[in-house]
């Protein structure tokens, strides 16, 4: 929990939801917070500003055209004096409206004004939430960066079941707070990661490659970003927009990943290999492509680079951090993998049909010599902040901040 009160702007949207809003700024308060809280003019068609004015302590901000609101702290002033904004309930209306970067009225203004990071907790209906319009619009606001909460599971509203819900209040501000006293443990350093598949060429139009979708990586490198790190993202081939402030390669083959990953190790004092590089490469490229001929084809693979063993060879070296993907016997095999490569760390998942790939979640083992810690099933950018805090914590153990039990796991 905070110590520090957090300057928290929650802005308050037309849904259902907003029944739940006063309670959000309880629970903010609870946790130290400050609330200044900004109405949609819809907004006020479910809740009266006068609950909200109880409840923060606050007048409840509602028209850019209020005079005497404007006198007293601008709406510039007001986008500066936030530490964080957070929408919640964040309607599939305002979504959009956001997406598109309106100044239409305050809250829309404050949203466009601010530096402060955005939070987004959407509200609606489970079609509405699963429209390809919306989806694409989560995918924009996420791209710049914007972090959204939930949506959660279960009975709506209108009587359907489904994905749309608003998270619980106390869960929002529990989200919110746990973003916002993230702290800079990586500060002043070089790290990187390396993300994605690789792609091993057969032929022009063919080639071998696994299923690691690059997000375990990605939450990783925004996580060392929001750290305070200067992180350099190596990626194979994926479908994901780059979290902001983060430098990116893009690379195909395990050979071109080999290469990168060596050039920009170079100085650095981290580097977190989560891509599935091939461990094996076709032993030609056919520069024409293959035509179909006897019943079977063999295709001759030869082993492709280790880039983790190479990185971890190095001398000096930066900190390793390796991952383990098994199917199996997860903890034995990460702990071999973790001795074999000389790693300072390794995180182990689980994959197959039902985990790991592809997911917004996952579960991981931690393990290092000397100790080990489990994160469970969270999403892959809260494991990836909980796995920055674990890799500040080994490489300085007297100046990390949280305390070892705080992380969790064992020390030996
Ligand atoms: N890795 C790598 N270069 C490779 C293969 C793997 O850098 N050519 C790295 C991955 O980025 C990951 C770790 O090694 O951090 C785990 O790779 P994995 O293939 O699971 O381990 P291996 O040691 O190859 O063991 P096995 O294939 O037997 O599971």
């Amino acid at each position: 929990m905070a110590e520090t009160p957090r300057r928290i702007l929650l802005g308050v949207t037309g849904g259902i939801a907003a029944y739940k809003s006063p309670d959000v700024v309880r629970r903010l308060r609870e946790r130290g917070a400050e609330v200044q809280v900004v109405m949609t003019p819809s907004a006020r068609e479910f809740v009266a500003p006068l609950t909200f004015q109880a409840v923060s302590g606050r007048e409840v901000r509602e028209s850019l055209w209020d005079a005497a609101a404007e006198a007293a702290m601008g709406h510039i002033e007001l986008a500066r004096w936030a530490e964080a904004v957070l929408i919640a309930p964040a309607t599939a209306e305002f979504l959009a409206r956001l997406t598109h970067g309106r100044a239409d009225d305050l809250l829309a203004t404050l949203c466009l004004a601010t530096t402060a990071p955005v939070f987004v907790a959407p509200a609606m209906n489970r079609a509405m939430w699963a429209n390809p319009a919306t989806q694409d619009n989560v995918k924009i606001l996420q791209g710049r960066g914007i972090t959204v909460l939930g949506p959660a599971r279960g009975e709506q509203a209108c009587g359907e079941v489904g994905e749309g819900r608003m998270l619980e209040p106390a869960e929002i501000a529990e989200r919110l707070m746990q973003h916002l006293t993230c702290e800079p443990v990586l500060a002043g350093s070089r790290v990187v990661v390396s993300a994605g598949p690789t792609r091993e060429r057969i032929d022009p139009v063919r080639y071998i490659s696994n299923r690691s979708s690059g997000k375990m990586g990605y939450a990783v490198a925004q996580a060392a970003r929001e750290a305070g790190a200067d992180v350099v993202l190596v990626s194979g081939p994926v479908a994901l927009t780059p979290p902001s402030g983060v430098h990116v390669v893009r690379v195909e083959s395990a050979a071109e990943m080999h290469a990168a990953v060596l050039q920009a190790v170079n100085g650095a004092d981290v580097y977190i290999g989560a891509a599935a590089v091939a461990d094996y490469t076709p032993s030609v490229i056919h520069p024409q492509k293959l035509k179909k001929q006897a019943d079977t084809l063999t295709l001759e693979l030869v082993r492709a680079p280790d880039v983790l063993a190479e990185v971890a060879a190095l001398r000096p070296r930066p900190f390793v951090v390796g991952f383990a993907a098994e199917t199996e016997q997860l903890e034995a095999y990460a702990r071999s993998k973790l001795e074999r490569k000389a790693l300072d760390l390794i995180a182990a998942n689980l994959v197959g049909d039902e985990t790991g790939f592809d997911r917004d979640d996952n579960a991981l083992l931690l393990l290092w010599p000397g100790g080990q810690a489990t994160l469970p099933q969270d999403s892959k950018l809260s494991l990836a902040r909980q796995l920055v805090r674990r890799i500040a914590l080994l490489r300085s153990p007297e100046q990390a901040p949280a305390g070892r039990e705080a992380l969790g796991g064992s020390l030996a």
